[in-house]
């Protein structure tokens, strides 16, 4: 198949061209390289070493002995984007070159700024499709967190069937992509999957791919780290593992290698021309303090609760249902417990980076809009 992959340079972006590209497809792939500008601008760095986009294409070329097209372009620019997918001529376009991150959303400035990014690479790719490849498949990557924490079953539902209740602006600026893909689907007969992910966590495709330069990036700050990875790279560095609040948030996980499976069934089992499929995309639900204490037990790491810098709920009913993907074929390929291992084993050799960005492991980045060390709290015990 010929799938571009807009945000190619990507923390899933980069393991989906190693993964795709292993399976034989034909690969494009955008990116302007924001996600390291962002990293750097708050601080932090990637915990596993990274190559540039440059040196990772070759590298990728070389193992699978074929070209793959990269192009450093903003996907907000209609005019760049339209002529990559006129050129390419893509059966399938996956979607993941937006802005990832709820805290860096509600920094002060940002939040229209991750907006305009995130709707208008949407907007490109949908108008791109509408002209110059009107038959391509649209995966494109929403979040488990537009549905927010409801009582009551989660159903993989369209924005016109199931309420949205994002709690940042990151989430909002998903909801209106969802909103969006759902009408050109009605008035331009656009097919989508949109794949309402929850946490991606794992290092576990530099298992399978060995070359160094292949490696994807894993991020530990409070901006771009995501939850169990966070935990691992405190663990290994012997930082206390840092619980916002009760710790009762609950939410769906995913490994990485079975993000990339997922992305793959949906590929392969496309919507029918002018469907918007909503998809629930997530293999096991926990709850923070239940994942502070895996990790703790694997790691013999210490927990400790803080101050939550972020507004949501800190205890609350979380049933979400995923039927489309087992339905296809999808059955988890591990565990939380198996992946946490394994990712310790791959993070130990990089301590000395993630203890020399210590001070990104601590929240600072507050929902009220302020910047201030969140505090351990006294008494609060998991
Ligand atoms: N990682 C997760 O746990 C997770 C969970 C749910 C949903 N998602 C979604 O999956 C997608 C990918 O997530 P990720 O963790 O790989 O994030 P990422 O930041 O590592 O990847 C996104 C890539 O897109 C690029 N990009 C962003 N805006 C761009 C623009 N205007 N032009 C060109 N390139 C641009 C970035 O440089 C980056 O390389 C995102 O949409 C994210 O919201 C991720």
């Amino acid at each position: 198949m010929r799938i571009l992959i807009a945000g190619i340079d990507g923390y899933l972006g980069w393991s989906l061209a190693c993964y795709l590209g292993e399976q034989g497809h034909r690969l494009a792939g955008i990116d302007n390289g924001l996600r390291r500008t962002m990293v750097d601008e708050i601080g932090s760095t990637s915990a596993v070493p990274i190559k540039t986009l440059h040196e990772r294409r070759l590298a990728w070329e070389h193992r699978f002995g074929r070209k793959l097209h990269t192009y450093t372009y903003d996907l907000t620019t209609e005019s760049s984007v339209s002529r990559v997918i006129a050129f390419f001529k893509p059966e399938a376009i996956v979607h993941l070159g937006e802005i990832p991150s709820a805290p860096y959303s509600m920094i002060p400035g940002n939040e229209w700024p991750v907006q305009q990014n995130n709707l208008g690479a949407t907007w490109s790719l949908m108008n791109a499709i509408r002209h110059h490849a009107p038959d391509c498949h649209l995966v494109k990557l929403g979040s488990m967190g537009e549905y927010g924490t409801p009582d009551g079953p989660i159903p993989e539902a369209s924005s016109k069937d199931f309420p949205r209740q994002p709690g940042s602006f990151y989430h909002a600026s998903k909801v209106h992509g969802t909103v969006n893909l759902a009408l050109a689907a009605d008035v331009w007969g656009l097919s989508s999957t949109d794949i309402m992910q929850g946490v991606v966590f794992g290092t576990t495709l530099i298992d399978y791919i060995d070359d160094p330069v292949l490696a994807t990036r894993l991020d530990f700050d409070e901006c771009f780290g995501t939850a169990i990875n966070r935990f691992v790279c405190q663990a290994v560095i012997g930082h206390p593992l840092t619980i916002y609040g009760a710790g009762g948030q609950t939410r769906g996980y995913l490994p990485l290698a079975d993000s990339m499976r997922c992305i793959e069934l949906l590929l392969q089992n496309p919507p029918y021309l002018g469907e918007h499929r909503v998809v629930n995309q997530f293999a096991e639900v926990h709850s923070i303090k239940d994942l502070a204490r895996t990790v703790a037990r694997l790691t013999g790491a210490e927990v400790k609760h803080y101050e939550n810098p972020r507004r949501e709920a800190e205890a609350h009913q979380y049933d979400p249902v995923s039927g489309i993907l087992a339905g296809l074929g999808y059955t988890p390929s591990t565990t939380v417990d198996d992946e946490v291992s394994r990712m310790v084993e791959a993070l130990t050799p990089h301590q000395t980076c993630i203890a020399a960005y210590e001070s990104v492991l601590i929240p600072c980045r507050r929902w009220d809009g302020t910047n201030r060390r969140s505090e351990p709290l006294i008494g609060v015990t998991s």
